[in-house]
């Protein structure tokens, strides 16, 4: 088994306790980008590694990442979410809001990239183009040393907004191509690249 990769038959698939809350509004809402559950236990798995975990979602949709995310946190973790539709994030505050380990942004991805401090964070989960698509460099300086970042959805999707399919070779050879990142892409969930920042 590689080296970041959790082993995806290792992985814990039971749903966080509000997850059938946020599926439900998802659908009300008819948000259709949502990160799946293989990605969600992924993620709270990665979210759990370091305690008191600093963690930053780039694209907070209705809040289903963010779920599991929080519960990979343990009670000094921190989650920064933001996102630039508030009206899409209503069910991330209905369900998750009074969490005080969460943090919700609505706010534009790539004005928060230009304030964040660099080495900010343990985990970073870029699930909206700023981070991913535009301003990669800058979120990968949010990564502190050992901290990983997650980029997701490169593998086809009959969502994908027009210009997402071309960026997706672009994106994983910027990311491989970091001599301080240690790199490893994966076609597996909605296909996703993780990156490690080398400790210097
Ligand atoms: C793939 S969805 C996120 C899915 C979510 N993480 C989940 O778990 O279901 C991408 C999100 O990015 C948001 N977004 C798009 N452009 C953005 C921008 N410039 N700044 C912040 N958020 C943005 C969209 O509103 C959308 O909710």
């Amino acid at each position: 088994m590689a080296k970041l990769f959790p082993d995806p038959a290792q992985l814990d698939y039971r749903p966080p306790p509000a997850l059938a809350l946020l599926e439900e509004a998802t659908r009300r809402l008819d948000f259709d980008m949502p990160s799946v559950a293989e990605t969600g236990a992924l993620l709270r798995a990665l979210a759990g590694r370091t305690s008191s975990a600093r963690v930053l979602e780039l694209g907070t949709g209705t809040g289903l990442a963010t779920c599991w995310l929080l519960d990979g946190l343990d009670a000094h973790g921190t989650l920064v979410t933001l996102d630039n539709d508030g009206a899409v994030q209503q069910p991330a505050r209905d369900y998750l809001g009074d969490d005080p380990r969460l943090h919700i942004l609505t706010e534009d991805g790539a004005d928060y990239l230009r304030r964040a401090a660099a080495s900010s964070f343990d985990l970073v989960f870029a699930d909206a183009w700023p981070g991913k698509f535009v301003d990669l460099a800058r979120a990968l300086d949010l990564l502190a040393p050992d901290g990983i970042y997650v980029g997701d959805d490169l593998l086809p999707q009959d969502n994908w907004p027009e210009g997402h399919a071309a960026r997706v070779p672009r994106f994983i050879e910027a990311v491989s191509g970091r001599t301080d990142l240690e790199v490893e892409y994966r076609g597996w969930s909605s296909g996703i690249l993780l990156a490690r920042r080398r400790r210097d």
